[in-house]
């Protein structure tokens, strides 16, 4: 298998048929994705090219009152679109297409990023260093989901030390986590 960066309809597939199943083909695509700032990844068969894993990450403000803390420039990144073929989950694919979404918001110089996880999948962004933020709500027509939520650290540097006070009012203001850097 190997995981690489591709073009949006590469990853559109697999989306659909996970993501929004029996759903209208344009239920599946996001506005951002043809942005050139957009980053999709795939796992990839290297016996018969089959698409076994995908994800997406997207310039994307998220929709609470927030932006990068002012160490970290560029925008904000929403990580969505994670899906992998029914016969190849649990096997550390999505894990790793998640770490090319990541290393592509690095790539571009860190920033916030967040996504709205459905509940099986808030482990697989937790062990990437998100965490959640809030209670999960219903999405209409999706289901439950929980907002998750992290800091890519700009480059190799490492992670940004010390509390960044970006979540929230000031009264609900945590330190940030920090998504730590790719151990490849
Ligand atoms: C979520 C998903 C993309 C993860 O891909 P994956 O290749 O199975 O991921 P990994 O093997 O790297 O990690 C497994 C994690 O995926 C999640 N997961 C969700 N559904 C799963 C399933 N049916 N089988 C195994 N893992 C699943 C869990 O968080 C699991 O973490 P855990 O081992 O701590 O329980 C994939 O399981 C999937 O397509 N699930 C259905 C669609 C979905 O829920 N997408 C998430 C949208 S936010």
């Amino acid at each position: 298998v190997t995981v690489r960066r591709v073009p949006p309809d590469v990853v559109l597939p697999l989306r659909h048929a996970v993501l929004r199943t029996g759903r209208r083909w344009a239920d599946a695509i996001y506005a951002a994705d043809s942005d050139p700032l957009s980053a999709h990844f795939a796992a990839i068969s290297q016996l018969d090219a089959t698409v076994l894993a995908v994800g997406s990450v997207l310039p994307e403000a998220p929709d609470w009152d927030e932006s990068s803390p002012q160490e970290v420039a560029g925008p904000t990144w929403r990580a969505r679109g994670m899906a992998a073929r029914a016969g190849s989950r649990g096997a550390g694919l999505g894990t790793l297409v998640l770490r090319g979404l990541l290393d592509h918001v690095t790539s571009q110089g860190g920033g916030l990023v967040w996504c709205t996880a459905r509940l099986l999948a808030v482990s697989l962004y937790e062990r990437a260093g998100l965490r959640a933020r809030g209670e999960p709500t219903v999405v209409p027509g999706l289901g439950p989901h929980q907002v998750m939520w992290g800091i890519v650290p700009t480059s190799s540097v490492g992670p940004i030390g010390g509390a960044v006070p970006i979540c929230g009012s000031p009264s609900d203001r945590t330190e940030p986590p920090t998504v730590p850097a790719s151990q490849e």
